[in-house]
């Protein structure tokens, strides 16, 4: 047995990524997105709790620049299986008319939370809306719009540690762990 194995709740979750490659991914993200700074108007972070805690933090920090950043609440996931159904954002707290806004996700799954929360900040005034998330799964997005800064791309398995959940458990793992075969 893996001795890494780690048991959340009723379920086994088997190591994907360490630490040291998620780290390699922050920094890739944060050279292109501090790059780009410089042209926006405006710009701040808006992070999507609870998961995007993690890379929000560690995004920022490796940045060039110095970048304000605000957090949302909004969630579509119960468990392990998509709702399908996208819930209100909560807590927008901070004028985006004429700005540009980078949204930071933690994991950007079928898009459909992205979709709304992309809209709603247009709906808003926001001048652009650009996308910074450490995962995405290609297999199951059906995003019309795009990813423009992704971390790293996975395979369509649910994935817990590095702000990710499963049930509320998990997020303070470092590195990433995936759901074992077998119990989905
Ligand atoms: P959609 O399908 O709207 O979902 O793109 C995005 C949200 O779903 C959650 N999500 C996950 N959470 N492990 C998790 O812990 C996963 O593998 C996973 N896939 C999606 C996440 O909250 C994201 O914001
Ligand atoms: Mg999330």
């Amino acid at each position: 047995m893996d001795s890494k194995r780690v048991l959340l709740r009723d379920k086994y979750f088997v190591p994907f990524l360490t630490r040291e490659e998620i780290a390699r991914d922050v920094r890739a993200v944060a050279a292109r997105l501090s790059a780009d700074l410089p042209t926006m108007e405006r710009p701040f972070a808006l992070g999507v709790l609870n998961g995007s805690f993690v890379f929000a933090a560690d995004l920022l920090r490796e940045l060039d620049a110095e970048m304000p950043i605000h957090f949302v609440k909004y969630a579509s996931y119960a468990g392990t299986e998509s709702t399908g159904e996208v819930r209100q954002m909560l807590g927008l707290a901070v004028d985006v008319r004429g700005r540009d806004v980078i949204v930071v996700e933690d994991i950007v799954d079928t898009g459909l939370t992205m979709r709304s929360m992309i809209e709603y900040l247009k709906g808003m005034g926001a001048k652009s809306v650009r996308v910074a998330t450490m995962f995405c799964k290609p297999e199951v997005f059906q995003g019309a719009f795009r990813l423009d800064y992704v971390g790293r791309e996975i395979p369509n398995r649910f994935v817990v540690g590095y702000g990710l959940d499963y049930d509320e458990m998990g997020r303070a793992l470092p590195d990433l762990y995936v759901l074992e075969e077998g119990q989905d």
